[in-house]
């Protein structure tokens, strides 16, 4: 059974590890437990025997989320980990009266684009040579949550 839950400083070494194994230009530790005092910042982990197999979060910044990052480890994935975690972003988000969730994804990444459009999220714009590592352009996702 996977369980949703608010991240604490407790699930910072399992999330950068998680981090590590996901992402080319991961986020170092120190870099999530200074977001654990970031009142701007919401984060939510995927467990499953007590073990984090997936994370992700979002800046509430006047009132628009930006969401930061969305990670499942590779075994763990196609199993509706990543949608659940969405769907907990999108409850919050709307909790705290968000007008719209964001994000940027690499053009090459079919499977998150995937993802958000299954949620409603659109490609609104681009952003060029956002990443650094290969210099890839990015996708500008939104969902209006007031719809
Ligand atoms: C993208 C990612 C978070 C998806 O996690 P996941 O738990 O496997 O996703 P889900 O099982 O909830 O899949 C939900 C939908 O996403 C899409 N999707 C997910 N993986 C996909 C893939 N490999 N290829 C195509 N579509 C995919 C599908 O529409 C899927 O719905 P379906 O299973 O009914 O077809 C995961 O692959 C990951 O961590 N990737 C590396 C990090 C990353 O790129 N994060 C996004 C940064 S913007």
């Amino acid at each position: 059974m996977v369980i949703i839950g608010r991240m604490t400083e407790k699930d910072v070494k399992e999330v950068a590890e998680v981090e590590k194994q996901c992402f080319a230009l991961p986020w170092s530790e120190k870099s999530f437990y200074d977001e654990m005092t970031n009142k701007l910042a919401v984060y939510f982990t995927a467990k499953t025997d007590g073990k984090c197999v997936g994370y992700a979060g979002f800046w509430n910044v006047s009132g628009e989320g930006g969401i930061t990052n969305v990670a499942v480890l590779p075994p763990y994935r196609r199993q509706g980990i990543a949608s659940m975690l969405i769907e907990e972003m999108i409850r919050e988000g709307k909790a705290q009266s968000l007008a719209l969730l964001t994000l940027e994804v690499r053009k090459s990444n079919r499977a998150a684009q995937d993802l958000y459009k299954k949620y409603g999220f659109d490609i609104i714009g681009e952003r060029k040579r956002y990443y650094s590592d290969n210099g890839e352009d990015a996708f500008i996702m939104t969902k209006f949550l007031n719809k």
